[in-house]
């Protein structure tokens, strides 16, 4: 099977060029599993890693190819966190909105994510850089306003901050 994972990037993944060797890549993967029922979460993981997201045609063909109803391919989809059936940015950005995070500022801070990089909600930035998305709580509401980017949880986030912090990534 042809390693292609480096070259796939999530706002081309399904791109014309892209699109036949990422289905076939698909079905090597379904293939693989001798086309049983019970590998559905595998097949699913295994896909996002290859494409960085599920998209619907994908969704499709796996149903298809594994004989397994849409709908619950979907309703695994959307049960699991992990899988994601929008593209995500190398860097992923979680502005929260619990309550004391809304409270201090969080509207502001996605006012400001919009305004000044025209990134909302479930939006990925055009380079694959970012993807934005709200969380309810990051269990440190003492420091509200929070926004994670990765694994790294930025507290106290000032909206004039946030240029700083995310060209603090690369
Ligand atoms: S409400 Fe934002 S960290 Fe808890």
């Amino acid at each position: 099977m042809e390693a292609i994972e480096g070259e796939i990037r999530p706002e081309r993944a399904i791109g014309a060029g892209y699109a036949g060797r990422i289905f076939s890549q698909i079905q090597g993967i379904i293939d693989d599993t001798g086309g049983q029922a019970g590998a559905l979460i595998r097949v699913l993981q295994q896909a996002q890693g290859l494409i960085g997201y599920l998209p619907v045609p994908i969704l499709k063909t796996i149903s298809r190819d594994l004989k397994i109803p849409l709908s619950e391919v979907y309703g695994i989809v959307s049960f699991y966190h992990f899988f994601t059936m929008v593209p995500k940015g190398r860097h992923v950005i979680q502005v929260c909105m619990g309550t004391s995070c809304y409270v201090k500022g969080g509207q502001k801070l996605l006012d400001t994510l919009k305004k000044e990089d025209d990134l909302e909600p479930e939006d990925i930035t055009p380079d694959g850089k970012f993807s934005l998305e709200t969380v309810r709580c990051l269990g440190c509401c003492g420091l509200s306003p929070v926004v994670a980017i990765g694994d790294d949880v930025h507290r106290k986030v000032k909206p004039s901050e946030l240029k700083d912090i995310l060209s603090s990534y690369k």
